[in-house]
């Protein structure tokens, strides 16, 4: 599993250097011109998300979540998260600290104004009866896990990271949220995937 995340990550990681280092062209341009291109240089940081979540942040690769429509709070608590180490996920820990306090707002706010990707035909003829933890899930994650206040939006996220990501709180690798973990604890890992296999389906 290390090694398939480093193979998926190889051509992105790439990608993120060559634009890291045009970035960095741009921001000593910047410092050499006093008070200009500070909203050039968030866009160019906008360029580096969208190497690894697509355009948008409309994600391609099913191990990198979908940004575009994600709750604004939630990204805003992720991105704090991950700079704080309280998710712990070196590549967005990386990511997180390129972001100014000002810039983690805009950038949360940028992608949750965006509408979440339409669903592709193929996984609505895929999507099953639902299965019993449903209504659980409902309770925060609202009805048909579109997300809310209370918890973000899961509908529509890809089976390999709602898996990973269920896994992960159930093991305790990833422990930014008490209530996740004592949920995802507490039931088996064939019910995690029949859930994530239904929620991505939505
Ligand atoms: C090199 C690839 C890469 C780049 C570049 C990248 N990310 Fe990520 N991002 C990831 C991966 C992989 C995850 C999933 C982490 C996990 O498995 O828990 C992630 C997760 C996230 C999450 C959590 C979403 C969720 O549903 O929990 C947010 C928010 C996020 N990234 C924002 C950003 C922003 C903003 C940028 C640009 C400043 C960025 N990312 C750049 C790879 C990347
Ligand atoms: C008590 C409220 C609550 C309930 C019930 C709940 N969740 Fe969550 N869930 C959350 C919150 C809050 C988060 C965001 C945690 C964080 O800050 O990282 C979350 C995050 C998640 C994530 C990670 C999303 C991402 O983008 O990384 C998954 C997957 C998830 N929940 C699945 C489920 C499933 C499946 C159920 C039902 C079996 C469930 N949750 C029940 C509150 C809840």
């Amino acid at each position: 599993m290390g090694r398939n995340m480093t193979n998926n990550h190889v051509p992105t990681v790439f990608g993120v250097l060559v634009v890291l280092a045009a970035l960095s062209v741009s921001a000593n341009a910047a410092e050499a011109i006093p008070n200009s291109g500070s909203p050039a240089e968030f866009d160019a940081k906008l360029l580096v998300c969208n190497v690894c979540h697509g355009e948008s942040g409309i994600s391609k690769n099913a191990t990198i979540p979908v940004l575009s429509g994600q709750q604004e709070s939630y990204l805003v608590k992720q991105l704090h998260d991950f700079q704080s180490g309280a998710r712990n996920v070196e590549v967005m820990s990386w990511m997180a600290t390129i972001l100014s306090p000002t810039e983690l707002g805009s950038a949360a706010a940028y992608f949750a104004k965006k509408s979440w990707p339409a669903r592709p035909a193929a996984a609505a003829a895929a999507a099953a009866s639902p299965p019993a933890m449903v209504a659980v899930c409902e309770v925060c994650h609202q009805q048909n896990f579109v997300g809310g206040l209370p918890a973000p939006r899961l509908a529509g996220q890809s089976y390999d990271y709602l898996v990973d990501a269920m896994r992960r709180f159930a093991e305790g690798e990833r422990n930014n949220s008490g209530d996740m973990t004592k949920i995802m604890a507490a039931i088996s890992p064939a019910e995690r995937d029949a859930m994530a296999r239904y929620i991505s389906g939505l």
